[in-house]
């Protein structure tokens, strides 16, 4: 979604923003923009589309003087909210004196209300959007100290901000702002950075102060200065970025989303090391905190999460039932709180989110805890809010995923969630046997994700007649129903071809009537208790003249019925869902790339949701 770039320091400020605003580009936008504050006055431009589009403009518009000087600037790229994607709804946005400039992420709820009172004073709007109310109110409340100003306005407005303004009179400074929209500060040598998401400055710095809900900054090339909206002072440590510069590169590869998915065996490493007990059949969770007793006394599990770690938690819930003998359910993050839930001290929550920030899953976490659950995080971003606001978690250590579409999160995801089914399994009913044997499975999921791998080029064959089709159905039972579910959101993401997941059993109530001869059934048929049924209910596809694209067991019964197979390792039900999901990221990938889709950034998609 949105994102923020801001810069003071020793170099030009434009090509450094630019450079932010690309890092950018992935959580997905439709419009940038950037202002530059070189001494005197402020310079703004905006373009719809692409970062290159506004960057083509900065070429052509400014001089190159202009464009190598050092001056303050802040940029953004916009996700549309509240009105299109135009120049004149593109931030930064200006007060009524044009000399103050502001990019905002978040939604102000109380905008309508602000711009009201304000157009009574005699403002004329310039856009639709709900940021120029505190562009604008900020330039009402200026008297010559650019802080107080803005925290005079951030006092008036009501909803989600992360904020950054410049003001002509104020050269060398920045005023961050923060309440609900991430922001980080990174502090380099004589310069400083601004962002809404650690990529876009890693290649500058690694040591980044997080703000908190509520922190208002003035930063300048070599200080930052941190208060709250009542001008108390707060004191914020200085963090160290934990991923490497090329981490955020694409490494060789045609797109982030095949690296990603080509990175599986590695980041699924990182997420089990040093957590598997392979010699206690356990895992090894200190972020978890529970203690023996405390595992006994849990009554459930509850997992909430949006899109792909939503459907995580699905597998999750299966193994928290199976292995741990304890009632598990999954709810939409964008649900929970408007249920009013029943959930209790006994109870523990989980937020499963690869960035930690998006909207709907804080405002669970936040629901849960004045609910007085226990909560926890399965983040992957570290620092970022949601690991923050639960305290307890375990992160995922899958690096930054860049790709909008989901792959190395979701691996992660859910082979933490098994090694928490173990965990809480071998701390009550689960037999050593039982976890000796799960403990050695999971330790094989590097290899079993590299044995999906090495069929890439059998994959895109196969690849090939389903490109050619509008619609495709994805069928799976038990954990493998989540994993079809997410082999469908990955082929409608980044191919835009329509597809649906199912429970295999459920396709005969319904939607077997919108089967035509020649679409596409990926089902999903590894060993597993009921893969007899499974291949039945496929037989019912083949009946229809469907073509059946079957995910088998090496080894196993290769059904006679399919006319492409995709073969993954024996392996246990619960574990063999991983290397699954690596062939649909796959097949999805080559579907797309074959469609000549813009896999990385999809349409209308965005990476990091923080807006509900
Ligand atoms: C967006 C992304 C999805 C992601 C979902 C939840 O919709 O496009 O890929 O699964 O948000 O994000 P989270 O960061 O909380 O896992």
């Amino acid at each position: 979604m949105c994102g923020i770039v801001g810069y003071v320091g020793r170099h030009a400020a434009t090509p450094v923003l630019l450079g932010g605003l690309r890092r950018l580009e992935y959580r997905g936008y439709d419009s940038a923009g950037l202002s530059v504050q070189d001494g005197k006055e402020l310079l703004t431009l905006r373009a719809v589309g692409k970062v290159s589009r506004l960057a083509d403009k900065v070429r052509a518009e400014w001089p190159e003087e202009l464009q190598t000087r050092r001056v303050v600037g802040i940029a953004h790229t916009r996700w549309a909210t509240h009105g299109a994607p135009t120049e004149a709804n593109a931030h930064p946005h200006a007060d009524a004196s044009g000399r103050i400039r502001l990019v905002h992420n978040g939604i102000i709820e109380n905008y309508r209300a602000i711009r009201a009172k304000l157009e009574a004073k005699g403002h004329v709007f310039a856009s639709e959007t709900d940021t120029e109310a505190v562009a604008r109110l900020v330039g009402e409340y200026y008297k010559g100290d650019l802080r107080k100003a803005v925290i005079a306005a951030l006092r008036q407005v009501e909803g989600a901000y992360g904020i950054a303004v410049i003001s002509a009179d104020e050269p060398g400074r920045i005023i961050v702002a923060r309440k609900g929209s991430p922001l980080v500060i990174g502090v380099g040598e004589g310069e400083c950075l601004i962002a809404s998401d650690p990529s876009a400055l890693i290649s500058h710095t690694r040591r980044v102060i997080y703000l908190d809900d509520g922190d208002v900054a003035l930063v300048t090339a070599d200080s930052v200065d941190i208060t709250d909206l009542n001008h108390a002072p707060m004191d914020r440590d200085v963090a160290e970025l934990e991923f490497e510069p090329g981490a955020v590169e694409k490494g060789g590869y045609d797109h982030f989303m095949l690296k990603e998915i080509h990175e599986q065996p590695e980041s699924v490493r990182n997420a089990l090391r040093g957590r598997l007990d392979l010699l206690n059949g356990t895992a090894v969770l200190s972020g978890m905190g529970t203690g023996a007793r405390e595992l006994l006394d849990l009554q459930r599990i509850v997992m909430v999460g949006c899109g792909t770690s939503l459907h995580a938690g699905m597998v999750g819930d299966f193994a928290f039932e199976e292995l741990a003998a304890l009632p598990a359910e999954v709810q939409p993050a964008a649900e929970f709180r408007y249920r009013n839930p029943l959930v209790d001290g006994r109870d523990l929550v989980v937020a499963i989110s690869q960035s930690g920030e998006t909207a709907d899953t804080l405002a669970a976490v936040r629901e849960a805890k004045d609910k007085g659950a226990m909560i926890m995080g399965l983040v992957n971003v570290v620092g970022s809010t949601i690991a923050r606001e639960t305290g307890r978690g375990v992160y995922l250590h899958a690096g930054p995923e860049i790709s909008v579409a989901s792959t190395k999160a979701f691996t992660g995801q859910v082979a933490v969630l098994l090694l928490m089914a173990l965990k809480l399994g071998r701390g009550r009913r689960l037999s050593r046997e039982r976890g000796l044997a799960l403990a050695a499975e999971i330790a094989r999921l590097p290899e079993l994700i590299e044995a999906v791998l090495r069929q890439d080029a059998a994959i895109a064959k196969v690849a090939e007649s389903m490109a050619k089709h509008e619609h495709a159905f994805f069928l799976g039972r038990g954990p493998m129903h989540p994993v079809a579910l997410e082999g469908a959101l990955k082929l409608k993401e980044i191919s835009y071809i329509h597809a649906e997941g199912y429970h295999a059993a459920e396709l005969k109530h319904g939607p077997i009537a919108l089967l035509t001869p020649g679409m596409p059934v990926v089902v999903l048929a590894n060993r597993s208790p009921v893969v007899d049924k499974t291949l039945g209910n496929a037989e019912e596809c083949k009946a229809r003249g469907a073509r059946i694209i079957a995910i088998v067991t090496e080894g196993g019964p290769v059904a006679a019925i399919a006319d492409d197979v995709i073969q993954i390792p024996d392996c246990d039900p619960l574990v063999a869902t991983i290397p699954a999901a690596v062939a649909l990221q796959l097949l999805a990938y080559h579907v797309a790339r074959l469609r000549g889709c813009p896999i990385d950034q999809p349409r209308n998609l965005a990476k990091s949701v923080t807006v509900e």
